[in-house]
């Protein structure tokens, strides 16, 4: 797990600090920016909310709703932070569910994309920024995301 995934997560939990049962949202909000509830993420899990690792096992595995791996062969991960939101990003959401027929945290049915969201890629100044397939890309409008699509899932 990247140090960037680490902070995300950290983050992630943080946002839910102080709610009750905040074990399920957190692990909702993991998968639907990282596409899966990564093995690596449990022991993080439970020394941030200060719970067993077998309480924070236990919930994944008995949810059928959480996978341990990005279920897609295409692994999107859209970033919805301040600086890309002001330029475009959820144009760039709608558009992504639009054209996928799928919501961010779901795989197409044929298993080729899995459409992630995710907060800054350090891609600011380049916004609308996206991570596909960990490549990053920058300015990205409807058209140049479909291009990119295209060009990351040919062959797939
Ligand atoms: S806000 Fe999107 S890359 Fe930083």
């Amino acid at each position: 797990m990247t140090v960037d995934a680490r902070e995300r997560v950290r983050a992630i939990v943080a946002a839910h600090q102080g709610e009750r049962g905040s074990l399920m949202p957190i692990l909702h909000a993991i998968q639907d920016e990282f596409g899966c509830v990564d093995q690596e993420v449990v022991p993080l899990l439970a020394d941030e909310l200060n719970i067993s690792r077998a309480e924070v096992h236990g919930v994944v595995s008995f949810y059928s709703d959480f996978r341990s791996e990005p279920a897609g062969r295409t692994g999107v991960r859209l970033c919805r932070a301040e600086a890309c939101q002001s330029v475009g990003a959820e144009r760039l959401v709608a558009h992504a569910e639009q054209v996928l027929g799928i919501k961010v945290g779901q795989t197409t049915p044929d298993g080729s994309i899995t459409l992630g969201q995710v907060f800054c890629l350090g891609n600011c100044a380049l916004g609308p920024a996206a991570q596909v397939n960990g490549r990053l890309y920058g300015r990205l409008d409807p058209s140049a995301l479909d291009a990119v699509l295209a060009r990351e899932t040919a062959g797939s």
